[in-house]
């Protein structure tokens, strides 16, 4: 896309409007419900998101960090697939949105059965682009993804209510029942520039 400064508007209109609702609230049903509203505006144009956090790596799905608050009340990643690529089963230890941007992407979510044992919780579902789905601990926070392509790159930008690259997560082997701590960490070192706004205002100047 355009590396054009001020096709980033809609992320850093994003960014603004998250950062209010954080200062307004730190109940989970109204931070969802509002962050979906944003989220969904935010995805329904593919024309903001900076080449370098479109980029997937050959082995595996690449996760840029776009904003974390500086508070760590919540955070926003590029989430890339390459062809095939697929998650292992995993959980998110907060809250978190999921907006499908490029492409496609599959999930299945989990959940533990009366025996302890790790079930697969409904049907597998495909998101497409414009389609949200939510996860959070007290809503069920259990699931596998992966691109539902096998010969393209497929993106969804997710909004978590932590700096996602800092919470103690876990992987879940299926067989086993094995459960292991992880944190995943970001992709890049670099984060997009949301603050040139000199053509908008260059061009206000007499
Ligand atoms: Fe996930």
């Amino acid at each position: 896309m355009t590396q054009n400064p001020s096709a980033i508007a809609p992320l850093r209109e994003f960014i603004i409007s998250m950062t209010k609702l954080v200062e307004s609230t730190n109940e989970e049903p109204s931070l969802i419900k509002q962050t979906s509203i944003h989220l969904s505006k935010l995805i329904s144009k593919d024309n903001w998101l900076p080449d370098f956090c479109t980029i997937p790596h050959p082995e595996f799905y690449q996760q840029y960090l776009l904003h974390a608050d500086p508070l760590e009340r919540f955070s926003v990643v590029s989430f890339v697939w390459g062809p095939g690529q697929k998650t292992p089963i995993h959980d998110h230890c907060t809250w978190g949105l999921i907006g499908m941007l490029r492409g496609a992407e599959k999930g299945q979510r989990f959940k533990y059965d009366e025996a302890g044992k790790l079930i697969a919780d409904g049907p597998e579902t495909t998101m497409n682009p414009g389609d949200i789905e939510v996860v959070s601990p007290s809503l069920g926070d259990i699931h596998v993804v992966s691109n539902a392509f096998s010969d393209k790159t497929s993106i969804s930008i997710h909004v978590y209510g932590a700096n996602i690259g800092a919470v103690k997560r876990h992987v879940y082997i299926e067989d086993s029942g094995e459960i292991k701590n992880f944190v995943s960490g970001y992709s890049s070192t670099q984060i997009p520039n949301l603050w040139d706004r000199s053509l908008e205002v260059r061009s206000q100047l007499n």
